[in-house]
């Protein structure tokens, strides 16, 4: 399993306003919404081309084109929806499937709310999608949901990482490759990313 860190200039510089406390949630939504663009175009980087016949002006040439590979989104809700829109920018033609997860305040443990998948889902190429990756429980909900529907081609994307849930991400589902735009350095007794962003579901939507 491999863990790919988006170290980007423009994404490190956009991170640190994201981070920011003191970014109002306008500022908020439209930071996290132009990283999770760039954040697509990283994550892209190996996906397969073929060739076509292409006319210029000029000359018949070939040219190359995404191949028909199926992509998926997988956005748990509700923080997972801030990034969407703005991976739909580069994969228009990627498909939505909605997993709704929220964390029991008390156990830390994610409550399964909803599920919508499209039909043909275990047959696309997935990136599961949160800004958020702490203890790693709704990732690994998520992606048990996922395989369950037999889906074997899965990767995950996340604004930041606490390292505890890379591992525990890894240790069950070592098979999914995790990008991050920047890994952090602990969780707290709340199971709050350090130095982290907050709570990014309730910066987005309060
Ligand atoms: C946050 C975050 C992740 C999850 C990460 O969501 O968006 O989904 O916690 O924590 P974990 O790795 O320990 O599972 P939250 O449960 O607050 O729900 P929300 O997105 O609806 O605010």
């Amino acid at each position: 399993a491999k863990l790919v860190i988006c170290d980007h200039p423009l994404i490190q510089h956009k991170l640190t306003f994201i981070r920011d406390v003191n970014t109002n949630t306008k500022e908020f939504r439209e930071l996290v919404d132009e990283v999770a663009t760039l954040m697509a175009y990283e994550i892209t980087r190996d996906i397969p081309l073929e060739s076509i016949p292409v006319e210029t002006p000029v000359v018949k040439t070939e040219g190359k084109v995404i191949s028909g590979r199926m992509l998926g989104l997988i956005p748990i809700l509700r923080a997972g929806l801030g990034m969407l829109d703005g991976v739909l920018k580069l994969l228009p033609a990627a498909k939505v499937g909605h997993v709704g997860l929220f964390r029991d305040p008390d156990t830390m443990q994610p409550v399964e709310y909803y599920v919508k998948l499209p039909t043909d889902v275990q047959e696309r190429e997935l990136i599961v999608i949160d800004p958020m990756l702490a203890t790693g429980g709704s990732a690994i909900a998520a992606i048990d949901v996922l395989k369950k529907r037999g889906c074997t081609q899965i990767k995950m994307m996340n604004l930041i990482a606490a390292p505890e849930g890379v591992k525990a991400v890894h240790d069950v589902h070592p098979d999914v490759d995790i990008y991050v735009a920047a890994l952090d350095d602990h969780l707290n007794d709340h199971g709050y990313i350090v130095p982290g962003l907050g709570d990014a579901g309730d910066r987005l939507y309060g």
